[in-house]
């Protein structure tokens, strides 16, 4: 029984973050979305809306589950008894950021892995902050976010 936590701050949730959760999906028997509530990136959502916006995206999947997480990570990832954590490189510019976090994570707890997957390439240009941006100008992101994230965007836009 193999287990991966997906953290992100998800605000909002992405085509290309579901394309990497559902290879995440194949390659563990659990998988647990944890949302940071990451102040510090002044998200749009609160970490409740972006939970419900992911989780009514993951219904169909018995072994995923979306929780929000506070404090570091890796401590999280301990709590869980999460075998690794699961992120996505998008491109090379990704890499620096990922490496990174990756490396002081293993620094924090040696017996955490990260694992990287590759989303679909259809997906490599978007970014939430993109699509947030998008949204904000009434352009159409149905592209890139489910149905009900371009509706939650619609209206946190006021183009309702
Ligand atoms: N498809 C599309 N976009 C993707 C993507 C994918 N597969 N993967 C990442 N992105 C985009 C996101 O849209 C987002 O774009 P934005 O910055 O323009 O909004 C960006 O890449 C990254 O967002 P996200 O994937 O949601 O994660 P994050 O980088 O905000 O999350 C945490 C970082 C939460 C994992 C990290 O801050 C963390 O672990 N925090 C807890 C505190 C901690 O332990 N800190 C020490 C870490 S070393």
């Amino acid at each position: 029984m193999r287990h991966c936590i997906y953290p992100g701050t998800f605000d909002p949730i992405t085509y290309g973050h579901l394309d990497v959760l559902e290879r995440a999906t194949r390659l563990f028997s659990r998988v647990t979305v944890a949302v940071a509530e990451n102040p510090g990136k002044g998200p749009l959502f609160s970490p409740e809306q972006r939970l419900e916006l992911i989780r009514t995206n993951v219904a169909r999947h018995a072994n995923v589950e979306v929780v929000i997480f506070g404090g570091l990570l890796v401590d999280f990832a301990l709590s869980l008894k999460a075998d690794a954590i699961i992120r996505g490189l998008r491109a090379l510019s990704d890499f620096e950021f990922e490496f990174n976090m990756a490396l002081m994570n293993r620094h924090l707890q040696p017996t955490v892995e990260t694992l990287f997957v590759m989303p679909n390439e259809a997906y490599s240009y978007c970014s939430s902050s993109l699509v947030k941006q998008v949204a904000k100008y009434g352009g159409d992101v149905s592209h890139f976010v489910p149905p009900n994230v371009a509706s939650a965007l619609r209206t946190a836009s006021g183009k309702a």
